[in-house]
């Protein structure tokens, strides 16, 4: 089958397009997808460039990509919920090889069908992206009406559902971007407020005890720097549990009622479940950014890791 993939760790110039092995035939509890679309994360550059090869060892070939959209073309004997036709998404956690191919072979437990209302390829945009902000805000943070929330990022992958989210739950939302997209901010999101980051000292004019969930997308933010902006009971979470200002975050936290909270994103086809039905309520709206064709992946990966890109970049496979 056709596929980008890697052989060895490094930069975007390991990518490769060629043919790689088909999947093995299916287990009982796994069915088999033709994939429309992958969606890109920097979770995908991350990898690739060997950051967590610790956890990925040196199996090659790699594919890249965790978001995938696609058709159901082969089931396992035990699936129930999902039968031969069915167009679905979802996630891989890549700790073994991604979506980047022709076709990938995947548990039932972490799809969910594609949301009605929408394309096919548009789909492959929100799994991982909206689960993670879904699982920080709603089951971490646990965030109800009025809550004031602070959002880091707010206009990346993750940051547009962090705030559609946020704003389902009826909370107040300040958002944190560039002056590139304070007004896309403010007119498409309907933010309360929206912050600069580029200006000096940006955060000295918010207030102190002020926030419910300081919610970091972005995981620049320092718990040490940024606690006091936290009621006394806040929640800081951030995208990025393993760097040192986070270790540090969650020793200082153990001294403090404001806890330092990290989230990793579960596959989760029930919370995918609740993902799709809002969409399909528009609740939620898909922000894509750009769209390539497969022949053009390492343009999508450039694009993506300038980390300028304003909501989600999609790949089509089925081209
Ligand atoms: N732990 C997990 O399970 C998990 C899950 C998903 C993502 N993540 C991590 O979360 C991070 C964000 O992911 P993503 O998909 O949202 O990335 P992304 O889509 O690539 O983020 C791009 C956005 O980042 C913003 N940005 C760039 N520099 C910034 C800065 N200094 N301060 C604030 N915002 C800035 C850009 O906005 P401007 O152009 O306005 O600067 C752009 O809109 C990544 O590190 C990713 O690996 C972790």
């Amino acid at each position: 089958m056709k596929a980008v993939y890697y052989e060895k760790y490094g930069s975007l110039s390991v990518l490769k397009h060629g043919e790689i092995n088909d999947p093995k035939e299916v287990l009982d509890n796994e069915v088999l997808i033709k994939v429309n679309s992958f969606s890109l994360n920097p979770l995908d550059y991350k990898l690739r460039n060997g950051m967590l090869k610790l956890i990925t060892f040196r199996t090659f070939p790699r594919t890249t990509g965790s978001d995938f959209s696609g058709e159901v073309i082969t089931i396992g004997g035990s699936v129930k919920n999902f039968k031969i036709g069915d167009k679905v998404f979802g996630f891989l956690s890549q700790l073994t090889s991604g979506t980047s191919s022709e076709f990938i072979k995947v548990n039932q437990s972490i799809l969910s069908k594609i949301p009605s209302n929408i394309d096919i390829s548009e789909s492959a945009s929100v799994p991982l992206a909206a689960l993670t902000s879904y699982q920080a805000l709603a089951q971490l943070a646990k965030i109800t009406k009025g809550n004031k929330v602070l959002i880091n990022g707010a206009s990346g992958g993750t940051g547009i559902f962090a705030v559609q989210i946020s704003k389902l739950f009826d909370a107040d939302v300040t958002s944190i971007t560039s002056h590139r997209n304070i007004e896309w901010m403010r007119n498409t999101f309907l933010v309360d407020n929206a912050v600069d980051y580029t200006h000096e000292n940006f955060l000295d004019n918010l207030k102190k005890n002020e926030f419910d969930v300081i919610y970091d997308c972005y995981g620049n933010l320092s718990f040490n720097k940024i606690k006091d902006l936290l009621k006394p009971n806040g929640k800081f979470i951030t995208t990025d549990p393993f760097k040192i200002e986070s270790i540090v975050g969650r020793i200082v936290s153990l001294f403090s009622k404001r806890k330092f909270l990290s989230v990793v994103v579960n596959s989760n086809g029930n919370d995918l479940n609740i993902i799709k039905k809002w969409i399909e309520e528009k609740k939620i709206k898909i922000f894509i950014d750009k769209i390539f064709n497969f022949s053009q992946t390492h343009d999508a990966y450039k694009y993506i890791e300038t980390q300028r890109a304003k909501g989600k970049i999609i790949v089509r496979v089925d081209v």
